[in-house]
């Protein structure tokens, strides 16, 4: 998205609620549909976010998407995966005193912590309390029972994730989730980021739905999509 059609609450992210009629939030339009074209042979219900780097603008787009999402009738819950540096109760000016990791480290956890979002239908699951190793609570396999139950109750399950470069969280994901989105920013990622990126996400035999190209200056949309 352009800076300009950026607003000042929520951490200024999301255009989508701000200004739901703005080209920006038509873009993050274009883009659901788009995912949801990209998976119609096997509907993507879990779906990770994640980039190369930090800032290029994961946890913005899964934020917008969420909420595109949402006011279109999806159930929708977004969780937060960065156990590093989580970023989604930020944006959506909610606390963060309990949620994921709650539920990874608590086996007999009752019900999953998350919360209403700030509009009908999304729900939010923060990251909860930083554990020192977050890749090696990834790997539990509890994780894939967590993420069938927020399945079962959501059309759409978005989970943020860490910068793929800088540690195994986001591959270690990728490879449990229906579908992975790849975000690059067309002003900072570099061409072999994006493309070891992809091959990464390959190794794990993730199922790659598409590239965002985020803070692309081409028209008012601000983003390009491939699949
Ligand atoms: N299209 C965009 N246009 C302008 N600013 C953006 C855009 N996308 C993200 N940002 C800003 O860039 C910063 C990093 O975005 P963020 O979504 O937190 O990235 P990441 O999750 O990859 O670290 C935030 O301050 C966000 O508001
Ligand atoms: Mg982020």
């Amino acid at each position: 998205m352009s800076a300009s059609s950026r607003s000042t609450s929520g951490g200024g992210r999301l255009v989508t609620l701000e200004h739901p009629r703005s080209p920006a939030a038509e873009a993050y339009r274009t883009l659901r549909a788009n995912i949801r074209f990209s998976s119609l042979d096997r509907p993507a219900r879990t779906i990770l976010f994640t980039s190369p780097g930090q800032q290029e603008g994961k946890t913005t787009t899964l934020a917008n998407l969420a909420v595109i999402a949402a006011q279109a009738g999806s159930r929708v819950v977004a969780v937060d995966c960065d156990l590093r540096r989580p970023a989604l109760h930020t944006v959506f000016d909610v606390a963060n005193t309990g949620g994921f990791t709650d539920l990874l480290l608590n086996e007999h956890a009752q019900g999953i912590p998350t919360q209403d979002g700030p509009i009908p239908g999304l729900r939010l699951l923060t990251s909860g309390p930083l554990p020192p190793n977050p890749a090696e609570l990834l790997s539990l396999d509890r994780v894939d029972r967590i993420l069938e139950l927020l399945a079962q109750e959501a059309d759409l399950v978005l989970l943020d994730s860490p910068p793929a470069a800088a540690v195994a969280d986001a591959s270690i994901l990728a490879s449990r989730v229906d579908g992975v989105v790849l975000v690059i920013d067309a002003t900072r990622t570099r061409r072999e980021q994006a493309q070891r990126a992809k091959e990464q996400l390959e190794r794990v035999k993730a199922r790659l739905l598409g590239v965002v190209v985020n803070r692309a200056q081409l028209d008012s949309s601000g983003y390009r999509y491939y699949r």
